[in-house]
C-alpha cells in the first residue's frame, strides 16, 4: 500500500444532525507500532454514534471537543480483516478475520481502521458473517449492569427491544439470572427467542403491578424512572438506567444515594473493552450470544442509516455493509 492510498469514510467537521455527516476519499491510516490495520466491513449506527454526532448531552463535549468534535470519523464497533500490522504486533495475522470496538476514538465508518494490538478486538468465531459480528456497542453498555447480578438473581429489564436490552436479556441468562423483559408487542417474540423466563406488554399491562420484586430492574432505554420502578425493587434491589433520566433524575439520585452508601440507583458506565470483546467471543462462540439485527445500510447511506437510528424505533442493531 502506498502513502497516498485513499479510501471512503463518513466524517463530520461540526455537531449536528445526520446531514452534518460527509462522504469523503481520505487518506489510510497507517499502523503505528503495536497496532493493526482493519480492512472494515461492516460496522453499526448506534446510539453512542447518534449522540455524539449531536453531542448530546452537551457536557459530553469535555471529552469529544468543546466547540468542534476531535475525531473526525464516528463508528465505534467494526468487523473486518486485518490488512496491516504495526511494528512489534505479533497476535494477529494479515487475513484474520477479528471483531470488536473502538471506544476511544470511534472511526470505524470507513472503509480502512487503525487500532492497538491489545485493544478490544477479537477473532470472529467460526464462519460467523462480518455483519453478524459487529455486535460489541450495545452488549458492551449492557453488560455494566448485567456485571451487578449473580447467579440465581431476579431482573427486570425494562426495553429489552434495543441493541442494550437485546444484549441485556442474553448476557443476564448466561449469568444464571432470571429474567423478566418487558417490551411491545412487535417484540414479545422476540424476549422470547432471547430466552427471558417472563415477558410483560407494556403496551397492555401494567408492568409495575405485576406484584413482584426484583434484585435489579434495568430501564434499557431510557424511557421509565426510579419513581415508576422503586416498588418492584426488593430490600437490596439496585436500579439501573442507560440516560440521564427525567430532569436528570438518574444522575442526581445515583450521587444521593452514593452519599448514602446504599447505591440504589446508578447509570453504570461500561469498563474493560478489551477483556468485554474477548468474553463476548467466547459466548459467541458457545451459541450463548447473538446479535439482533434490524436493517442494514451501504456505507453511501449512512445519513439515512443515522435518521433511522434517531428514531428510537431500531430493533437492536443497525448494521454498515461495505461492499
Ligand atoms: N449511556 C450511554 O452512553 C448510552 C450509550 C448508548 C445508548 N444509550 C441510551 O440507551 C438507550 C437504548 O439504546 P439502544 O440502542 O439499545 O436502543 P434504542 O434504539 O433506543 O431502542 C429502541 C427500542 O426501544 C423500544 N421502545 C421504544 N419506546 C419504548 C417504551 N416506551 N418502552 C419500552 N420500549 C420502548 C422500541 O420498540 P417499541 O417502540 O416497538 O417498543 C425499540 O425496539 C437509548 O435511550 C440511548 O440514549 C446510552
Amino acid at each position: 500500500m502506498t502513502d497516498t492510498a485513499m479510501m471512503k469514510a463518513a466524517v463530520f467537521h461540526r455537531y449536528g444532525p445526520p446531514e452534518s455527516l460527509l462522504l469523503r476519499e481520505v487518506p489510510v491510516p497507517r499502523p503505528a507500532p503495536g497496532e493493526i490495520l482493519v480492512r472494515v466491513r461492516a460496522t453499526t449506527v448506534n446510539r453512542t454514534d447518534t449522540a455524539t454526532l449531536r453531542a448530546h448531552p452537551f457536557f459530553a463535549r469535555a471529552m469529544t471537543g468543546l466547540l468542534r468534535p476531535k475525531m473526525q470519523t464516528l463508528g465505534m464497533d467494526f468487523a473486518g480483516i486485518v490488512d496491516g500490522l504495526g511494528d512489534g504486533v505479533t497476535a494477529f495475522q494479515p487475513g484474520d478475520r477479528v471483531f470488536g470496538l473502538s471506544p476511544d476514538t470511534f472511526g470505524a465508518h470507513a472503509e480502512y481502521l487503525c487500532l492497538p494490538a491489545d485493544g478490544a478486538i477479537a477473532r470472529i468465531p467460526g464462519d460467523l458473517g462480518f455483519d453478524a459480528a459487529v455486535v460489541g456497542e450495545g452488549a458492551w453498555y449492557a453488560s455494566s449492569t448485567t456485571a451487578l447480578l449473580s447467579e440465581g438473581q431476579r431482573c427486570l429489564i425494562y426495553g429489552a427491544s434495543g441493541a442494550i436490552g437485546t444484549a441485556a436479556v442474553q448476557l443476564a441468562k448466561s449469568r444464571g439470572v432470571e429474567v423478566t423483559a418487558v417490551v411491545g408487542t412487535r417484540h414479545l417474540d422476540l424476549a422470547k427467542r432471547l430466552g427471558a423466563d417472563r415477558i410483560i406488554n407494556y403496551e397492555d399491562e401494567g408492568f409495575t403491578e405485576i406484584g413482584e420484586t426484583f434484585d435489579l430492574v434495568f430501564d434499557a432505554v431510557g424511557k421509565t424512572s426510579w419513581f415508576t420502578c422503586r416498588k418492584l425493587l426488593n430490600q437490596n434491589g439496585i436500579f439501573t438506567a442507560t440516560d440521564l433520566g427525567p430532569f436528570w433524575s438518574n444522575i442526581l439520585l445515583g450521587m444521593w444515594f452514593g452519599i448514602t452508601g446504599s447505591r440504589r440507583v446508578r447509570v453504570p458506565y461500561p469498563e474493560d473493552a478489551p477483556g468485554f470483546v474477548r468474553h463476548l467471543a467466547d459466548l459467541m462462540a458457545e451459541g450463548r450470544f447473538r446479535g439482533v439485527f434490524d436493517r442494514s445500510y451501504p456505507l453511501e447511506d449512512i445519513v439515512e442509516a443515522f435518521r433511522y437510528v434517531e428514531t428510537g424505533q431500531k430493533t437492536g442493531i443497525v448494521v454498515i455493509k461495505f461492499q
